[in-house]
């Protein structure tokens, strides 16, 4: 499958149309940004460990019963996927307060939650993507009640899954960010990306970062990060 024109291009991310029309390629750069794109930079490799991660994981929740975007990795940084309308609302799980969540109600980071707290936020760059109750998104016509209590509950599975296969690779899943979107024919399924850019990940006994918080916060070794998070996914593939 061939890249025809470029449809879109996001801040980590060019999308492009091929020969089918409802089949897209991604293409992973390495550009990174932060705080809505306040904050802007580049980090070595992560395109190539961003499509592999992602990949890898979609794949194996699609196994675990969890529609998803993906269809084929074409090379190390583009992938072919499932053309979408994506659902304007980034859902965020959070098992550990950390980020906005400890900012917004004041909390230290590394408080573990008895349940995941399950968040939206409207995709708005122009509002800088406030955060929104299911009632308002339904309101706005984001999305449907039906197919918000379906993002809710892959959600909930998606978090499952993910800790689980973090857990045996000593790694703690803090939090994490999903976006859906429909298919032509109006199925809902699990779209962009998961990766060290979407997810907070620790270190399980040292606690250390190895996401993309080490490039919002300088705290150095951004590169080294992303390749140790992806050697410990390959390590038991
Ligand atoms: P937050 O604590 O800044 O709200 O972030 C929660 C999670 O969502 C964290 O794992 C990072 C991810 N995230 C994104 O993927 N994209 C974004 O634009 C933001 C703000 C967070
Ligand atoms: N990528 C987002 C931005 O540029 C934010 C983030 O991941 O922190 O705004």
């Amino acid at each position: 499958m061939e890249k025809k024109e470029l449809l879109y291009e996001g801040k980590a991310k060019r999308v492009y149309c091929t020969d089918d029309s409802e089949k897209l390629i991604v293409s992973y750069k390495d550009d990174a940004t932060a705080f809505n794109g306040l904050k802007k930079g580049s980090i070595a490799g992560k395109g190539i460990v961003n499509n592999r991660m992602s990949n890898l994981l979609m794949s194996r929740l699609e196994q675990a019963g969890i529609p998803t975007h993906f269809i084929e990795e074409l090379n190390e940084r583009e992938t072919l996927v499932r053309r979408v309308s994506i659902v304007p609302l980034e859902v965020v799980v959070r098992n550990i307060s950390a980020g906005s969540f400890s900012r917004l109600y004041g909390v230290e980071e590394g408080i573990r939650f008895a349940k995941p707290v399950i968040e939206f936020c409207y995709k708005n760059d122009a509002l800088k993507d406030p955060l929104i109750c299911s009632s308002a998104a339904e309101a706005l016509g984001l999305a449907s009640d039906e197919e918000i209590m379906s993002i809710k509950s892959y959600a909930q599975r998606v978090n499952i899954w993910l800790q689980q296969f973090w857990n045996k690779r000593g790694v703690t899943l803090v939090d994490f960010k999903l976006e859906f979107g429909r298919t032509a024919d109006g199925l809902l399924i699990l779209a962009d990306e998961i990766s060290p850019d979407t997810c907070r990940l620790w270190d399980s006994s040292t606690q250390e970062k190895l996401d993309k918080d080490r490039f919002r916060r300088d705290l150095g070794r951004v590169e080294e990060a992303y390749q140790e998070i992806m050697r410990r996914v390959l390590e038991t593939f």
